[in-house]
């Protein structure tokens, strides 16, 4: 059985007494000072970057949640205003560089080729990229769903070597199933794409994640599809007991 991630993004949410209480929650749930993760589970979270050394400062250097930025610039310094390199987000105390989710790739200009440089940049300076894949309804209703993601999959990780890869984590998030607009994925309906990734990438990259809509009564059905190694999720995960909730089903998973 492959570990589990289970990992939040926060989006554009949470001031910096949020952001501490959250975290300040997680830590005590997973043991304080000598915080351990659920047997076979790797916990994430991705804040805002206005978070990022705030949560790191309270999970502590050695935790074993990774912390993770939303974005972050190809090049790794230079006059390109209002973004932030990797070696600022690593600095911070960020180990995941979160690339290319539908939210950037529709209202941010993210591209396929944006996506490549980026995962290359984050490769480069030992942080994971956790390279976000999803499809649109209307590539959905038109049967095409497994060729788009394997594009846009194969076009951000062309070029790299067996052992860049294996650093990487994919996360699959249909856009017709993420946010408050999104209707919640059937396993039915995820059974193929699943397979299509799988058939590419299982035993290769370091996790295939699903995200979108995941919530406590769907994540157990969801982590028993066929390929699934984990769950990226935004609402659900943004009370810490829905988050921490999450967990055991995890842990109850790989157990069983
Ligand atoms: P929701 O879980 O709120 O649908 O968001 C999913 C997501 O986009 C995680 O990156």
């Amino acid at each position: 059985m492959s570990t589990l991630w289970i990992g939040t993004s926060w989006k554009m949410t949470k001031t910096l007494d949020e952001a501490r209480a959250w975290s300040e929650g997680l830590r005590e749930a997973l043991g304080g000072d000598t915080a351990q993760a659920p047997a076979g589970v790797q916990p994430f979270v991705i804040p805002s970057f206005t978070a990022t050394t705030t949560v790191r400062g309270i999970l502590g250097e050695d935790s074993p949640v990774l912390l993770g930025v939303q974005n972050a610039h190809w090049e790794d310094a230079g006059a390109w205003t209002g973004e932030v390199s990797v070696p600022q987000a690593k600095d911070a105390g960020a180990q995941i560089v979160e690339i290319g989710h539908s939210e950037r790739r529709e209202h941010f200009g993210e591209t396929v080729e944006t996506t490549r440089l980026k995962v290359a940049a984050a490769l480069r300076h030992g942080l994971t990229p956790l390279l976000c894949i999803g499809e649109s309804a209307d590539v959905k209703e038109a049967g095409g769903s497994s060729e788009f993601i394997l594009d846009q999959a194969r076009g951000a990780l062309e070029g790299l070597s067996v052992e860049e890869l294996s650093r990487v984590v994919i996360a699959y998030e249909p856009i017709w199933a993420i946010g408050e607009k999104g209707r919640p994925a059937t396993v039915e309906e995820l059974v193929e794409p699943f397979a299509a990734l799988g058939a590419e990438y299982t035993g290769k990259v370091a996790g295939l994640l699903y995200g979108g809509s995941v919530n406590l009564d769907n994540a157990a059905g969801l982590l028993g599809i066929e390929h699934v190694t984990g769950l990226f999720v935004g609402r659900t995960a943004w009370e810490l007991d829905g988050y921490l909730e999450l967990l055991r089903i995890a842990e109850a998973h790989t157990a069983a």
